[in-house]
């Protein structure tokens, strides 16, 4: 009881103290007095100091010319009471232009015309947009812990993005995002940098300190291409490196994005991108309508969206990967987790639409379609009550010619649906160390299943890998 007292106080007297840090920013820097407190508070798990969304200030580049048409990706995932921050356009909006409802409300950039910008490719609106972070942090907003900037054709997993900042101490300088897929952005852009259509996220403290140098930056840097590397030679300066966190994906790929997001790593999805260079996310829909279709899964289980399973069948031999919210995957054959886990490359890289390098490692797909697995997408999501969901992936044909034979395939071909269900995730889950989730095939490998495959996920347990039965 005593002691329960005495973290109570503690807590009591953080709260104040974090209070009137938040009421003039003074707080927070590295070598501030209260610092000490602050972590204290941090250590106890005071439940009121979690971030949440309140605490970002998102700061969108977008330009007049382009927001009617690149609105629609920031409007999946802009609520407006819910989200704080602004597009920031080159322009006022023509007087006669009703700004739209469902947009997150604008801000016209400041005249960057002093500066200088010498990359011969690239286009002069990277110094504006480098410099939304300032002109943000300029606002003086109350309460902002992060500072997320995003292209108008970004989509933020919102819920997401806030259990991944959660994890570190917004009092701390941190610079968190991705890199680009494709080797060659890489090399040729840096690797030291977050890019800015994946979004990156930029603590207080940190902001501050961007703020103070980022215009000799942006003329020091006026070589460079984009807004995005400019702000990572201004890190360079400060010195501090970028927190890559697995969610956050520039897209920088062309052609079809299916393996990518069907194989997503053990990590939040963050953010998606540049999705009118790539197919549609489902076959035979729009690029929005397929968007709007994975955000229906993903409101109803954040944490677990595009989230990978594996499960063997040892009756039938069966493979069976499910990639939450998205697409699963069905192999009349014993595969490994390995291979199961390493993405199809359906897609070339960003700049040279070449074969590769990615930064990842992928497999091939196989034109032979005795070698590919079925697939199967997301059909239907419901929740089924206590947390419970059950997402309906339906197979895929891809025509005549296309699909393997039923004496090839064997048993796995009738199956035209495939019913998972799965208890929400726990945000805390991202908390932990990280762990892919096991599953089991419950019912369906036989003939009497009626074309319908069962599927649960759940906690692995104790002693449990995805291991063939035979070969330990
Ligand atoms: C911040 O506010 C507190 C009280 O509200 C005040 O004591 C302190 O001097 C202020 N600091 C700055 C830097 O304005
Ligand atoms: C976010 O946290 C703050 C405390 O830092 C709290 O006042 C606010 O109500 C919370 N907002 C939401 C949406 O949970
Ligand atoms: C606004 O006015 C301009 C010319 O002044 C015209 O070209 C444009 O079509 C108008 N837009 C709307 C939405 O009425
Ligand atoms: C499979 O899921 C669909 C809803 O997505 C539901 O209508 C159907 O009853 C489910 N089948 C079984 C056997 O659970
Ligand atoms: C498996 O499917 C069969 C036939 O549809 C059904 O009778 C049986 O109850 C199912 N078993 C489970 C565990 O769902």
């Amino acid at each position: 009881m005593k002691g329960f007292i005495a973290i109570f106080i503690v807590a009591s007297i953080s709260l104040i103290t974090y209070s009137t840090f938040l009421s003039n920013h003074s707080g927070g820097f590295p070598d501030s007095p209260d610092k000490n407190i602050i972590s204290f508070n941090h250590d106890s798990e005071f439940i009121c100091d979690e971030t949440n969304v309140s605490h970002i200030l998102f700061g969108i580049s977008g330009s007049v010319k382009t927001w009617n048409q690149r609105r629609q990706y920031s409007e999946l995932w802009w609520k407006n009471e819910i989200t704080r921050g602004f597009v920031w356009l080159d322009e006022k909006p023509a007087t006669n232009m009703t700004w739209p409802e469902m947009s997150p409300p604008y801000k016209v950039s400041e005249d960057t015309s002093r500066f200088k910008y010498t990359s011969a490719y690239g286009s002069r609106s990277a110094v504006r947009i480098a410099r939304i972070v300032k002109e943000s942090f300029q606002l003086g907003l109350e309460n902002v812990r992060w500072f997320v900037m995003g292209d108008d054709d970004t989509v933020f997993f919102v819920e997401n993005l806030v259990t991944v900042l959660g994890k570190y101490d917004h009092n701390e300088m941190y610079y968190i995002g991705g890199n680009s897929e494709s080797v060659e952005q890489d090399v040729i852009h840096s690797y030291t940098m977050a890019y800015g259509g994946g979004g990156f996220a930029i603590s207080y403290p940190l902001a501050a300190e961007l703020v103070r140098v980022l215009d000799g930056c942006i003329d020091r840097y006026a070589s460079f291409y984009g807004s995005d590397q400019k702000i990572g030679g201004c890190m360079n300066e400060i010195g501090v490196p970028v927190t890559k966190e697995l969610g956050f994906h520039q897209v920088d790929i062309r052609g079809d994005p299916y393996g990518l997001l069907a194989a997503h790593p053990v990590a939040p999805l963050v953010s998606l991108h540049h999705l009118d260079y790539v197919q549609p996310v489902f076959p035979g829909l729009t690029r929005i309508d397929s968007l709007k279709k994975l955000v229906q899964a993903y409101k109803l289980d954040p944490g677990r969206t595009l989230q990978h399973t594996f499960c063997y069948d040892p009756s039938s031999k069966w493979s069976l990967s499910v990639s939450w919210g998205y697409t699963a995957q069905l192999y009349p054959s014993l595969i490994t987790a390995k291979d199961l886990a390493t993405a199809f490359q359906t897609f070339v890289t960003w700049r040279s639409w070449s074969r590769g390098p990615f930064a990842f490692n992928t497999r091939l797909m196989s034109p032979d379609p005795c070698k590919r697995p079925a697939i199967y997408f997301l059909d239907r999501v419901h929740s089924i009550g206590a947390g419970q969901t059950v997402t309906t992936y339906k197979r895929f044909w891809a025509g005549p010619g296309k699909e393997c034979g039923q004496e090839e395939y064997g048993s796995a071909l009738p199956a035209m649906y495939i019913n998972v269900t799965a208890a929400e995730l726990e945000p805390d889950t991202w908390k932990k160390a990280r762990r892919r989730q096991c599953c089991e095939i419950v019912n369906g490998s036989t003939a009497e299943a009626n074309g319908l495959v069962q599927v649960r996920i759940r906690s692995c347990s104790r002693w449990e890998s995805v291991t063939p039965a035979y070969g330990r």
